[in-house]
């Protein structure tokens, strides 16, 4: 039996009132306290202390969207893991690649980020993969391993447990087109080998593997049943309980059979 996660990554989305009621809704759809499924709601900055507050301890877990490397000070604009634990985070996105590839951000960030992260006690989510040029150049494994290389330079084994990766190929991430199982189950086994290779084989068969891009009611449950694919971070669908919620309950017929 594995025990899956589903993270909703609600992105630069919700305001206030939007960002209350759907964590209202989530909380108060989640009694199950019991399931091996871990649920995760990750909102905008401004918004994680209402969240937290719909939240309570209904079970999902609070999680956000990054985080900066140094510690509280004089740094405009950053946020530090010791806030994001006051508020109640237990997890924190990194190296989404809308971060990546929007805001430029590097490997190296990440890294510093993750390190981090790690350090004061969050749970990370790292996220890679290849855009849609480099999966046609047949780069994928190539750009998956520099990520994951990059991400974890210098990163000891106690430091990866508590890593989840999310593998999110970037042509499938808020456009409609979704991996097949079959293509997310080869870029996850792949992503595993390397922590295999990397850590051995207890953090290789341990180590959770989300699937990002398009992951919707109708096409999570054929995802989530790959030997390789533990749970789902998800965009659009996750901006709305009755399109969210039937991927947490495809994760539950996973994590229960
Ligand atoms: P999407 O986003 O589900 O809207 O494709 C996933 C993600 O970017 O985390």
């Amino acid at each position: 039996m594995k025990r899956m996660m589903v993270a909703a990554n609600w992105k630069m989305n919700t305001q206030s009132s939007s960002a209350s009621q759907l964590a209202g809704q989530l909380a108060g759809s989640w009694p199950e306290t019991h399931v091996d499924v871990d649920v995760l709601a990750c909102p905008p900055f401004p918004y994680l202390i209402p969240v937290q507050d719909q939240l309570g301890d209904s079970g999902v877990k609070l999680g956000a969207q990054d985080v900066y490397w140094e510690k509280p000070g004089a740094f405009t604009g950053q946020v530090a893991v010791e806030m994001l634990l006051d508020v109640g985070c237990q997890y924190v996105i990194l190296g989404h690649s809308e971060r990546r590839h929007v805001l430029g951000e590097t490997d190296e960030d990440i890294r510093r980020k993750l390190v981090a992260a790690r350090a004061g006690g969050l749970q990370v989510i790292l996220c890679v993969g290849e855009l849609l040029s480099e999966r046609e150049r047949g780069e994928m494994e190539s750009i998956l391993e520099r990520q994951l290389s990059g991400g974890l330079d210098g990163v000891d084994e106690n430091t990866v447990h508590g890593v989840v990766i999310a593998y999110e190929p970037v042509w499938a991430i808020g456009t409609g087109v979704t991996a097949s199982p079959e293509q997310a189950d080869q870029a996850h086994a792949c992503i595993r080998d390397h922590l295999t290779d990397r850590y051995g084989g207890e953090v290789g068969a341990s180590t959770r593997i989300l699937y990002g891009g398009s992951v919707k009611p109708d096409n999570a449950l054929a995802l989530l049943q790959q030997p390789n694919v533990d749970g789902a971070l998800v965009g659009g669908a996750s901006l709305s309980v009755d399109q969210f919620r039937p991927i947490i309950d495809a994760a539950v017929v996973v994590a229960e059979s």
